[in-house]
């Protein structure tokens, strides 16, 4: 069963011998990418809670060894301390941190008229739904009321107990005590082990270890996996973004390394499928489009690229044979989770890449490429997108049966990548900022394969800097949008797309040209390589640093752009 809906907050319960607080903070910290609108922790049954991030939190005088905490992005109920979690039921004994969403809220409630409520929220009913219940009996009681997607922890008569229904959570060993998480990048460097939980398991936690349970109340064994190694993740530049920017010479390097097994295996299936379909959301829906411009170029394949949530539209297309290939970088967008559920209702094969290892998108695919890109802790995805480019460019060229030029272009386009984040260029992309840094308009322009990187442009630097930029097909601008152009509006163009520079120039627009050549119509030019087809991935870069650029010339935290979770699980 995949995961209906819900949204995305992160959870994370310690239970041991060791200071709760500073462990459940520390955890919280690294969660924080989840949801930043407020956060909340309760140990030894003492709950303190803010609105903002986690540095907010005054935790002062708690002490334990057991508790849960709570950063929440919010969707039922606003942003309020009484809206934060952890919650508690009546007699304040139980402690609930939650991740989804309970659809049946309202019901729930209205069936326990004499609580005491506190708050807006969906997720406390499951406190007062619990009071006076055993704690053997509290997976069965939550699964037979609550409609929706959970993951919870709950802290009751010194027990932890966690549980997954449609939303992930982990479990973390260590030598002093038992961590549940929401995800396992907190556990990195503090865990030595992590068992994954199947849905509709619970796991009780005690001060010396822990047991798990399937969904009909049985023991059972989960294994206990190697953690990503602890430099994975370590902040090394001033923000996330600019690391994740600055880190993808390697990252694509570590994408196209594919078990030439798992690369035949699919691109047999892309060989005899009935109709390809890509199907993602955001940037992993602009990587679809670039890839079905290469798909088209070097395997001379059509694909239809469908955007997660259009997906439904297009259902009556699926049979057996169609080949649903699922981009996401978390594997929870619950966009493309939804479409994914559609194609196996319609027996169509799917196909994901991903990066996060036993994620919901991972468990239901029947064949994987895995990105390797190592956690992307910056809300934007900068490192993944071009990891999924190059993915669906060895895909295309799998197809043809050709697999050792576009590694060895790889090769080459590592150093292309490389250089776009040199010092230099860093500088000059510096001084577009400060021209560019109070405009409140701005489009992107390209053609081909050019024209999702300027789609790709427009949302980087719209969600980081907060600007308005939009982008169209240089061919379309004739056919509308050159009627926004004026004296100074800011255009910026990728690759050569010269009837559409000189109608913009004609206009009076400033035109920021990215290409390999210059083009005399160009107020400002980042020159970039010629990368054939991989010229996607290489004119990006500056982009991706120009929307850093903004967001520190205008004051916005690049790493947590407003309004925005790094994973978006309601549909
Ligand atoms: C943009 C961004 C989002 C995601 C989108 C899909 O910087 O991060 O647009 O690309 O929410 O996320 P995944 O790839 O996790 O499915």
């Amino acid at each position: 069963m995949l995961q209906e809906c819900g949204f995305m907050c992160g959870i994370f319960g310690y239970i041991g011998s060791h200071d709760a607080v500073q462990i459940i903070r520390d955890g919280l910290s690294r969660l924080e990418y989840r949801g930043y609108d407020s956060a909340g922790i309760e140990v030894a049954h003492s709950i303190r809670k803010c609105v903002g991030p986690v540095c907010n939190l005054d935790t002062t005088g708690l002490a334990g060894f057991a508790g849960v905490g709570h950063t929440r992005w919010a969707t039922t109920g606003a942003v309020t301390v009484d809206n934060a979690h952890p919650h508690s039921d009546c007699s304040g004994e139980i402690s609930v941190v939650h991740n989804g969403i309970i659809e049946n809220w309202r019901e729930v409630r209205s069936c326990l008229p004499d609580h005491n409520f506190k708050s807006d929220t969906d997720s406390e009913v499951i406190a007062h739904l619990l009071e006076r219940c055993s704690i053997s009996d509290i997976p069965r009681t939550l699964a037979s009321h609550l409609v929706g997607s959970f993951a919870v922890i709950i802290h009751y008569g010194g027990v932890l107990i966690g549980i997954r229904h449609e939303s992930p959570l982990v479990v973390g060993h260590t030598s002093h005590g038992t961590i549940l998480s929401s995800d396992v990048y907190p556990l990195i460097g503090v865990a030595d082990k992590v068992a994954y939980l199947e849905n509709d398991d619970a796991v009780f936690a005690f001060e010396d270890g822990f047991k798990i349970y399937d969904s009909h109340g049985n023991p059972v064994h989960r294994p206990l996996c190697d953690l990503p190694s602890s430099q994975v993740g370590a902040l090394n530049s001033d923000h996330y973004m600019l690391q994740e920017i600055s880190e993808q010479g390697d990252t694509i390097q570590r994408a196209i390394s594919q078990s030439p097994g798992t690369i035949e295996r699919i691109s047999d299936m892309v060989a005899t499928a009935h109709g390809i379909m890509f199907v993602a959301c955001g940037s992993s829906y602009h990587a679809c489009l670039t890839g079905a411009y290469m798909f088209s170029k070097i395997a001379g394949k059509h694909v239809n690229v469908i955007v997660g949530s259009e997906f439904e539209h297009y259902r009556h297309f699926l049979e057996p044979g169609t080949l649903v290939v699922a981009v996401s970088q978390s594997g929870e967008t619950a966009d493309v989770l939804n479409a994914v559920r559609i194609a196996k209702s319609a027996n169509s094969n799917v196909v994901c890449i991903t990066n996060v290892v036993e994620s919901s998108l991972y468990r239901a695919s029947d064949e994987l490429l895995i990105m390797n890109s190592g956690p992307e802790i910056c809300v934007l995805s900068t490192k993944t997108y071009t990891s999924q480019v190059v993915l669906l460019a060895l895909l295309a060229a799998a197809c043809v049966g050709d697999t050792t030029s576009i590694k060895r272009d790889v090769q080459s386009l590592c150093v292309d990548v490389f250089n776009m984040t040199s010092q230099s260029m860093r500088n000059y992309v510096m001084q577009l900022a400060m021209i560019l840094s109070d405009v409140e308009h701005l489009y992107t322009i390209g053609s081909g394969p050019l024209y999702p990187t300027a789609m790709e442009a427009a949302l980087k630097i719209k969600e980081v800097s907060y600007i308005h930029a939009e982008a169209f097909s240089a061919g379309e601008l004739k056919h509308g949008p050159i009627a926004l152009i004026e004296p100074g509006t800011p255009v910026i163009a990728f690759g050569s797309v010269p009837n559409a520079v000189d109608e913009i120039k004609s206009r009076g627009g400033y035109i920021i040209g990215v290409a390999a050549k210059h083009n005399p119509a160009f107020d400002f030019w980042i020159k970039v390589p010629d990368s054939g087809y991989f010229d996607p991935i290489v004119q990006i870069i500056p982009m991706q640093l120009l929307a850093y650029d903004l967001a520190l010339i205008r004051d916005c935290d690049p790493d947590r752009p407003r309004n925005l979770a790094k994973c978006v699980t309601v549909r």
